[in-house]
């Protein structure tokens, strides 16, 4: 079993570097936000109250996310690990973390925190590209698919997000700042928190963290 945490600002590459350890170990990846961008884009009750937060850059009410990781934790497939990727993003949400761990016979056992220069994010983020199919992600210069516009993976359309519009980001880089940022105290008292220096090759970030998996 393992439980990872990856932490770091938006666009620090949580998505990107989730879905490599996701299929390298084998568990499942939680992203908070592309669950909430699922709901959004099927309209649901969550989904619609979730909307307006997403769009001006804030973040969802604990509450709403604690549900929807606590409900996720106890399906069958995290009973062998799971690597969480936005969650959680403050220090209530740390503790309810805890506190469902703990009630589902599960732990955490390494939180890596994923460093990158404030100005690279913005960088990062206006030219990030996503398939509307399959998820895949891209960046324009950094990381382009073959074809432009066009997945690698599965042929979708690639689209660029809602919430990544430069004031929109900026809201982001201020909400992490205010209110994530003093997990990396939080889990730093707890032994388990591991950094990453996340700029340069998306290969050479990922060998990284997986050694730093495996020698938990
Ligand atoms: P969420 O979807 O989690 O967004 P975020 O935290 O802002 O992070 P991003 O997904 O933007 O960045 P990332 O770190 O995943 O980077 P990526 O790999 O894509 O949350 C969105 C919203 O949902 C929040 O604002 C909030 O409203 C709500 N929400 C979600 N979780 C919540 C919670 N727990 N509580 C409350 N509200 C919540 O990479 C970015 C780009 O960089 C890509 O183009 C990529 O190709 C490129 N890239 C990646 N690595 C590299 C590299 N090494 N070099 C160059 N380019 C790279
Ligand atoms: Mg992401
Ligand atoms: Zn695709």
């Amino acid at each position: 079993m393992k439980g990872i945490i990856l932490l770091g600002p938006p666009g620090a590459g949580k998505g990107t570097q989730a879905k490599r350890i996701s299929s390298e170990f084998g568990i499942p990846q939680i992203s908070t936000g592309d669950m909430l961008r699922e709901a959004v884009r099927d309209r649901t009750p969550m989904g619609l109250m979730a909307k307006g937060f997403m769009d001006s850059g804030d973040l969802v009410p604990d509450n709403v996310v604690v549900g929807i990781v606590k409900d996720r934790l106890s399906a069958a497939d995290c009973n062998t690990g799971f690597i969480l990727d936005g969650f959680p993003r403050t220090i209530p949400q740390a503790e309810a973390l805890q506190t469902a761990t703990f009630e589902l016979g599960k732990q955490i056992d390494i939180v890596i925190s994923l460093d990158v220069d404030q100005k690279e994010l913005m960088t990062r983020l206006c030219g990030r590209r996503t398939c509307n199919k399959c998820g895949s992600m891209y960046h324009v210069t950094f990381n382009p698919s073959r074809v432009e516009g066009k997945c690698d993976q599965c042929g979708g359309a690639l689209i660029q997000r809602d919430d990544d519009r430069e004031e929109t980001i900026q809201a982001r880089l201020v909400n992490y700042k205010k209110s994530t940022e003093p997990l990396v105290m939080f889990y730093g008292n707890s032994g388990k928190l591991k950094s990453v220096m996340a700029s340069g090759s998306i290969d050479a970030i990922t060998a990284e963290i997986s050694g730093l998996i495996r020698s938990v």
